[in-house]
């Protein structure tokens, strides 16, 4: 049995943690092979509900679980930390957009990029869920001096899954067919869902749809996803944020299927044109333990446009959060 490794979860009394936890505490995320410990993080009024969620966890009996920590302290929550989850902040209600979220979420990422900083393994792997998810990590990220750039990440894996289950559902295949699929930018209801380097059964998926469904029902559907679960649900998405968590962590820590890439929100070093240092979603290929960015694709005036747009979005989120970026 390997050394047991330390995962760091915040917001772990929340919604989507009640998804997370378990799976991550039975193998899914790092392998079946890798015991963890969890070091879970919540406010202080939530302490009580945390208590429940780590009894529930001890009841599982999971043979991978080697410890849970319970602390409201960002400093021992991320302490000697290998891995960092960070999904606690506020979700957005109906009528909102993400980024509204911004006034009420952001301080929460300078204090924790802070105290990862200060106490984690050098060689964390961070992964930003709570929303604004891309701008909160380039906020985590700044405040995180010492550590590689590379290291922090925000989720659109949510909106990679949902891009290809449409892909799927429209052409009548599965998705075990659909590979190569991208999402750039943000996300938010300006990430751009790019089919021109999508694949199903080998064939380009963007010859096999029509421009009118792709640019008036299938671009604004992947965009809107969020919110569409949010009215029909009457909450934001859980289980489906959880089970994308764990497919970015474990692709980035465990590797990318040969021939496929993934979508994730990475530190922009300036590829396809994007401004350098936003954390941008790009197709990432990963390996030993680390991600690259998939290079050489060619891009039309029509993905070009849109790029710009999502990326001219989080040039704005950044600028409005510049009292958080030391
Ligand atoms: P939730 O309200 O159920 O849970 C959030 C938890 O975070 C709460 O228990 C709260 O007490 C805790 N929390 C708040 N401030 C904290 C802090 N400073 N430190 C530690 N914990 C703190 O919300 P949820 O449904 O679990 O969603 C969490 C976040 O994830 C929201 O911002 C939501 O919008 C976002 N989200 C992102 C994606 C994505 O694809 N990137 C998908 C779904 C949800
Ligand atoms: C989602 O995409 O489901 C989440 O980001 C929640 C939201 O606010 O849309």
């Amino acid at each position: 049995m390997k050394a047991p490794v330390r995962v760091a979860v915040t917001g772990a009394a929340g919604q989507i943690s009640y998804s997370l936890l378990f799976r991550i505490a039975a193998g899914q995320m790092l392998g079946e092979d890798q015991p963890v410990i969890l070091q879970l993080l919540e406010i202080t009024p939530a302490l009580g509900a945390l208590e429940g969620v780590a009894m529930e966890l001890d009841d599982c009996a999971f043979p991978l679980l080697a410890g849970i920590v319970q602390t409201d302290d960002p400093n021992v929550a991320f302490k000697d930390a290998d891995y960092a989850l960070l999904v606690g902040a506020r979700p957005r209600g109906p009528g909102m957009e993400r980024k509204d979220l911004l006034e009420a979420n952001a301080a929460i990422f300078s204090v924790q990029g802070k105290a990862i900083n200060d106490n984690a393994s050098p060689d964390i792997k961070v992964l930003v869920v709570g929303n604004p998810a891309n701008t909160n990590a380039l906020i985590a990220q700044r405040n995180a001096p010492n550590i590689n750039p590379r290291q922090f990440t925000a989720m659109t894996r949510l909106d990679h899954n949902r891009a290809m289950t449409q892909l799927a559902q429209k052409t009548g295949t599965t998705i075990n067919d659909v590979k190569k699929m991208t999402i750039w930018g943000n996300h938010s209801s300006t990430q751009y869902p790019d089919l021109h380097h999508a694949t199903v059964n080998g064939k380009t998926a963007i010859d096999m749809v029509d421009q009118a469904w792709y640019e008036g029902t299938y671009i604004p559907e992947v965009q809107q996803r969020g919110a569409a679960i949010i009215k029909a649900r009457g909450a934001s998405s859980a289980a489906s944020a959880a089970n994308a968590a764990i497919a970015h962590m474990r692709s980035w820590a465990l590797g990318t299927a040969e021939g496929d890439w993934v979508s994730m929100g990475v530190y922009s070093d300036g590829s396809y044109g994007i401004a350098e240092g936003l954390i941008y979603s790009y197709p990432c290929v990963c390996k030993n333990g680390d991600w690259e960015i998939v290079q050489g694709l060619e891009v039309n005036d029509f993905s070009r446009d849109r790029m710009a747009a999502t990326e001219q979005e989080l040039a704005e989120e950044r600028d409005a959060v510049s009292h958080l970026l030391p």
